[in-house]
């Protein structure tokens, strides 16, 4: 094993929570002094996108078949609500004295580790150079005007993370909760692109170090413990036809380029360090790297029944704080859609160029026409054998539906087990299901250490989906980063680190809080 997998796993494994001990965060919190969770780079020009809110026609269901969603055309009001459908604000919530804003994107916490950058290539309708997207006032700051003459390739889209942010909060387990956290945006960047008829390439080849290049976070224009860590760089295809993309032309544009600004602090002072958050992302780090070109065949979903837009899903996703433990059962078609949703032939894991590495093991509490119980969705054929071998001998692994891979395994009611798993969390229980996403572990990152990182991508992708697929069939979703590593190993009979779980999600009825008051998303903006 090579040293940064060693540390990669050293990270992982000291991370894990247990029935005995969290792992390690701070002993208090003083809210008054939570990191900004807007990042202003000052001395830039501010560009102020079009009004947002604006509605697009695509339902939900067309999103199935994003092909057949005619193509918006590049310009400065599609550019900005691509921005806002992925990243923009979606909601401020009050309660008494405080208020928080809730975006498009979620986060564990909402602490929103994820920063996000908009490269322009063309003239058409920004000039060419590196923009850094204001959620809050739904703008761009212009970090970079490119000073040669580019082949106009459309846009492309940056995401980075300040660790920080998460760490300021969660301690040691944070850099595992950014990587979720650019799981979803990257999930949501697929959903708000294939609303406007557009696609998301992801560039997997990018080693991080040409990413902070591109993205000037190679910069001096940091406070030292508020940097970002370059994550992803996707191409969007606004068009059928568009010209290949010169990497080295890019990187060349952004070195000669003319950089300003300068970040503003995040937090007045620093009382607690996390350097194996510092630690395990140098190991984590990715180099340049030849990509395979894999993509699994398409294959029809199950139909949705939303007739809601897609905008109007995305815009009103929020993550259920408490479940009606009395619900009734989940219909069975409505269980299966959200389950086809995340395999690999579905339309929105196209961006996902590699096999599935992440199958889920779910907790079934109240689904019409299935008896509580565990059951396994293994998204790849060829991981079946493999999740047999490694789970417990008594799993009967008898296959439920036609149209899906998902197996029963054990009939028992799951819901205190669920809880108990999910950090005591009631959520866990007293929904329809919940689920635990498992990875293939040890061997991907055996020999590549950056892929502990996808790997948690992948989970953010799935928990992205299953969250609009959720409000998409009536119910919600909320994401769980706080479960016992070992303890749901141990109840799947799982010895090893040959597979390992990563993040878990519950779907139910949610029950609303009335004490809170729901504000419009971009009411503090002058119209
Ligand atoms: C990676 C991740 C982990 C999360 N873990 C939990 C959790 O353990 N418990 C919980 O109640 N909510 C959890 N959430 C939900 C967040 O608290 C929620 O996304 C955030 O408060 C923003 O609210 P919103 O999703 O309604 O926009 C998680 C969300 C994400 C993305």
């Amino acid at each position: 094993m090579n040293q940064q997998t060693e540390t990669v796993l050293n990270y992982h494994n000291r991370t894990k929570h247990s029935l005995e001990r969290y792992a390690k965060a701070p002993e208090s919190i003083d809210w008054e002094d939570q990191p900004d969770q807007f990042r202003h780079f000052s001395g830039c020009e501010i560009i102020t996108l079009p009004k947002p809110g604006t509605e697009l026609e695509a339902l939900f269901a067309d999103l199935d078949n994003p092909e057949r969603i005619p193509k918006k055309p590049l310009n400065l009001s599609h550019a900005g609500l691509l921005l806002e459908l992925a990243f923009g604000l979606s909601a401020w919530k009050q309660f008494g004295p405080s208020r928080w804003a809730l975006r498009c994107n979620p986060s564990s916490g909402n602490l929103h580790p994820t920063e996000a950058y908009l490269i322009g290539t063309g003239e058409d309708f920004i000039e060419p150079g590196v923009y850094h997207y204001v959620s809050h006032d739904h703008s761009l700051e212009r970090r970079c005007r490119f000073s040669d003459n580019l082949a106009d390739a459309g846009i492309l889209i940056g995401l980075s993370s300040v660790h920080w942010r998460e760490a300021w909060k969660y301690g040691e387990r944070a850099f595992r909760y950014c990587q979720h956290d650019i799981g979803h945006a990257l999930g949501a960047l697929r959903y708000a692109a294939a609303a406007l008829g557009w696609t998301v390439e992801l560039q997997a080849q990018w080693s991080d170090h040409d990413i902070a290049k591109l993205l000037g976070l190679d910069r001096d224009d940091f406070k030292k413990e508020e940097h970002e860590f370059p994550d992803i760089i996707c191409r969007i295809h606004t068009q059928s036809e568009m010209s290949p993309l010169d990497l080295k032309a890019l990187l060349d544009a952004a070195q000669s380029g003319t950089w300003f600004g300068k970040a503003d602090s995040l937090r007045a002072y620093h009382m607690y360090k996390w350097p194996v958050i510092d630690e395990v992302s140098i190991a984590a780090s990715k180099p340049q790297t030849e990509e395979p070109e894999w993509l699994a065949v398409r294959r029809p979903l199950i139909e949705s029944s939303c007739t809601q837009t897609a905008s109007q899903i995305i815009r009103q996703r929020r993550s259920a704080q408490q479940f009606d433990g009395k619900m009734a059962p989940l219909p069975q078609t409505d269980f299966y859609r959200m389950l086809s949703a995340v395999l690999p032939t579905a339309a929105a894991f196209e961006l996902w160029r590699w096999p599935p590495k992440i199958h889920l093991f779910v907790f079934v509490h109240r689904v019409e026409g299935l008896d509580p119980g565990i059951y396994a969705l293994p998204r790849h054929y060829d991981a079946l054998e493999s999740l047999q071998a490694a789970t417990l001998p008594g799993f009967d692994w008898q296959k439920t539906s036609e149209a899906l891979p998902l197996y029963h395994l054990y009939s028992g009611d799951c819901r205190k087990v669920a809880k108990t798993l999910s950090c005591h969390q009631p959520i866990a229980g007293d929904s329809a299901f919940s689920l635990g996403m498992v990875a293939e572990f040890g061997e991907t990152i055996a020999e590549k250490p950056w892929l502990y990182r996808r790997l948690f991508w992948e989970c953010g992708l799935i928990g992205q989906t299953l969250y609009l697929e959720a409000e998409a069939a009536g119910v919600r979703g909320t994401g769980i980063g706080c479960y016992f590593d070992d303890s749901v190993h141990e109840i799947l009979g799982i010895k090893d680190d040959k597979f390992q779980s990563l993040y878990h999600f519950t779907v139910g009825k949610p029950r609303e809080d009335n004490r809170m008051e729901t504000l419009p998303a971009y009411g503090h903006l002058k119209s």
